[in-house]
């Protein structure tokens, strides 16, 4: 089931962005963040979002638009919102590199960039929980999702498969572990 898939997607997301938030505090407090930790938050936000996640939303939207135009403007542009997620994603990536090259940046401006990224995937994530998944499930037809599904095996992306799914729980696994690990180390 796609809904539940992509909203599963969405707290898996969360679990990241409340790590990059974690790193961001002791950032802020003027420690070492664990930037291992950081930079794979990162690629995972490149690689999933953009590549995988994002494309399944939109192929929704679409049929959304299409069986209830009202519902679809309540929502606005999707795929303008993860454009400017990709945006501000690259402005974190940007902004760590900078301190990780010591180039001189102000840590507050590192911050409002890292935060403002967070707080507006939380929001996205919420529009789409709360508006787009459920006038998806009443408004869209059996046939709809038969032919979102096809799109995307018709794809023959590698991406999009179990295989793929199941490399990025690891990918998280991964992520969560390293986590746990700098959190040892700085108790
Ligand atoms: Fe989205």
């Amino acid at each position: 089931m796609i809904i539940e898939r992509l909203s599963q997607e969405h707290s898996n997301i969360e679990k990241l962005l409340a790590i990059l938030e974690r790193e961001l505090e002791v950032f802020d407090r003027g420690d070492r963040p664990d930037y291992e930790v950081i930079r794979a938050i990162i690629s995972y936000f490149e690689v999933y979002t953009e590549v995988y996640h994002h494309p399944q939303e939109e192929l929704v939207f679409a049929k959304l638009r299409t069986r209830d135009p009202c519902a679809a403007a309540k929502i606005g542009d999707l795929a303008q919102e993860h454009r400017g997620g990709v945006e501000r994603l690259r402005g974190v990536a940007q902004a760590v590199d900078s301190v990780l090259a010591d180039r001189e940046v102000l840590r507050r401006n590192v911050d409002a960039v890292v935060r403002d990224f967070i707080t507006r995937e939380r929001r996205h994530m919420q529009t789409e929980d709360r508006d787009l998944f459920p006038a998806a499930l009443k408004a869209l037809k059996p046939q709809d999702w038969t032919e979102i599904a096809s799109a995307l095996t018709a794809r023959k992306d590698p991406l999009f498969s179990d295989v793929t799914e199941e490399r990025f729980d690891v990918l998280r696994q991964h992520i969560l572990l390293l986590e746990q690990e700098a959190e040892a180390e700085r108790r």
